[in-house]
């Protein structure tokens, strides 16, 4: 019977260890934004804005963001929400501060951002190829990137400072045919609460013609919490306010045209530039995808 008993839990013993071995094993979660291909790609950038408000939000996009390893990271503004709060600027540096250890970080000036302390330009660090901290521009690869800051206090107008710099700045990058990219703060074309905003609007007939006339294809902004994709003459606006902020509904539909994207949700940007595109992937916080397209460079 002893014996009887010892075998059987021989037995038992192998049928389990037979069944560990052909069980599945568990695979690693898998990342969408590791599912493209990047074989050609020449580098990858992220571009999120409007953080401010909502910590663990911010925290998840910027983990997000790092996951995604981009060569550098724009942000379109409205860093934080009092730009005169010392304790909000140490929040974002905890939030952020790995991130902009390992990876150059671009931010634009938001409204929100304004201080006469400095603290937004403290965290503008990188070097830069011309301008100053609060418009600038930067180069990697073929890509030129350009930073503006929409709270001039001369407003862009003609023969003001930030007019003048941004004019030969566009124009040199053009003629050494570099693909431009702007970035910037208050979004001249919008569906959301900021759309009508005069000192908005005021903005767009000085900065649209002037891309139109030096071939920028594409641009991201912010100011409104939401996601919009329009296309306008040829130039692919992206507003990408989703990164903290409190939502915004798209209270000016009436503004859309054929062909736009809209989501409100917060969101971040991944942008893969290759010789002859730049694909832009968005991605909801639980990086299910919320869209994609693609702007070919130097074409038409
Ligand atoms: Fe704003």
């Amino acid at each position: 019977m002893a014996r009887w008993r010892s075998s059987l839990l021989i037995f038992a013993v192998v049928l389990a260890a037979s069944a560990c071995a052909q069980a599945p094993r568990p695979t690693p979660p898998r990342s969408p934004m590791a599912a493209a291909s990047r074989a050609d790609a020449s580098f990858r950038f992220a571009a999120y804005g409007d953080t401010r408000d909502q910590h663990d939000i911010h925290r998840d996009i910027v983990a997000k963001v790092m996951g995604s390893h981009p060569a550098l990271v724009l942000q379109t503004g409205d860093l934080v929400h009092d730009g005169d709060d010392e304790s909000q600027w140490q929040t974002f540096d905890e939030i952020t501060g790995k991130m902009r250890q390992e990876i150059p970080y671009y931010p634009a000036r938001g409204n929100h951002d304004v201080s006469a302390q400095g603290f937004y330009e403290q965290r503008v660090t990188q070097p830069v190829l011309s301008g100053n901290k609060l418009y600038y521009s930067f180069e990697k690869g073929n890509v030129h990137f350009i930073a503006l800051d929409t709270e001039d206090k001369d407003k862009l107008a003609p023969k003001s400072a930030q007019r003048e710099w941004l004019e030969a700045d566009l124009a040199k990058a053009q003629s050494e045919g570099k693909f431009i990219i702007p970035f910037f703060h208050k979004a001249i074309f919008s569906i959301g609460p900021h759309a009508v905003d005069k000192n908005v609007v005021a903005l767009r007939p000085i900065l649209h013609p002037l891309f139109q006339k030096h071939g920028v294809r594409l641009a991201f902004l912010g100011h409104d919490h939401l996601y919009y994709r329009t296309v306008r003459d040829g130039i692919t606006y992206v507003i990408t306010g989703g990164g903290g902020a409190p939502l915004y509904d798209p209270v000016h539909r009436e503004l859309a045209i054929a062909g736009d994207v809209f989501k409100k949700t917060h969101h971040f940007c991944i942008a893969d530039v290759y010789p002859d595109r730049v694909t832009v992937t968005v991605y909801r916080p639980d990086l299910s995808k919320l869209d994609q397209f693609t702007v070919p460079v130097g074409g038409k």
